[in-house]
């Protein structure tokens, strides 16, 4: 037997049995630490498309930044189950397992949303306030349309998204959860409508 490894024997193992203890003082003392950084890595594959920082810069990717946690959780679950059809969206849902989806809900509810900016359709603001008021849009998406548990935050979101999502709705696309609040919603409304709720609901701070 080679008498280096059989002395070398004891200091293996007291490195081996500080490193298990220092990995369990680790895992004691920042469990929060630990699950907001892997919830961070979870978001890096959504970041190509979504940002960094949650808020898109692209046509009709949403922003997600400052979404409610209830809402982002329920649309994964949708997406993932098929029940909201997306090309890009479903094959990525089908990957999480409900705890990426507890985890990624969280974090992005977490993220500063975006301000939001100057409507590109100043001249259709005034028409949406009428709409959203007689319509009672604020009713469950907050007084400030900032999101309300599984009612979307619209406030911020990019003008082009709402509009192709008061679309889905309207053309029957997008039927969303059970209780289906939007399918009643959007019934009355015409096409017309649309985009004056679109212009209105982005610019609300
Ligand atoms: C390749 C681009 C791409 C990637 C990557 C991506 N998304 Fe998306 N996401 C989209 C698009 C496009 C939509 C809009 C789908 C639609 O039109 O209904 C969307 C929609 C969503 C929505 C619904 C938002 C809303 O307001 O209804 C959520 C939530 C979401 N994505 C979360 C994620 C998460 C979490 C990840 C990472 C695990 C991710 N996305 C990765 C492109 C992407
Ligand atoms: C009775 C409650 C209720 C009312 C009133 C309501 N909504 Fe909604 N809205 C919801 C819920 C719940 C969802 C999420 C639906 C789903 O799961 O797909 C939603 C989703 C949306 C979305 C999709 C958001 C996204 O990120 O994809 C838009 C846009 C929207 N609502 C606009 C409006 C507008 C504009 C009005 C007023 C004309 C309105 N809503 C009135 C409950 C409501």
């Amino acid at each position: 037997m080679d008498p280096g490894r059989r002395f070398a024997a004891p200091g293996m193992w007291l490195r081996k049995l500080c490193a298990s203890i220092a990995g369990v003082l680790v895992l004691a003392c920042t469990p929060a630490l630990a699950q907001e950084d892997s919830a961070k890595a979870k978001f890096e594959l959504c970041a190509s498309c979504h940002n960094d920082n949650g808020i898109s810069t692209a046509e009709n990717i949403p922003s997600l930044a400052g979404q409610t946690d209830r809402y982002v959780q329920w649309q994964l679950v949708y997406f993932r189950s098929g029940t909201r059809k997306s090309e890009i969206m479903n094959p990525i849902a089908e990957a999480l397992s409900n705890e990426d989806v507890r985890d990624l809900g969280a974090y992005i509810a977490k993220l500063q949303p975006a301000e939001p900016g100057a409507p590109s359709h100043p001249d259709l603001v005034e028409k949406g306030r009428t709409l959203a008021a007689q319509n009672r849009c604020a009713a469950c998406h907050g007084e400030k349309l900032e999101g309300n548990g599984a009612a979307a935050r619209l406030s911020g979101q990019r003008e082009d998204y709402l509009l192709k999502a008061l679309q889905n709705f309207k053309a029957g696309q997008r039927v969303g959860g059970g209780m289906a609040a939007m399918a009643d919603v959007i019934y009355p409304l015409t096409p017309d409508d649309l985009p004056a709720l679109a212009a209105y609901a982005a610019s609300v701070r």
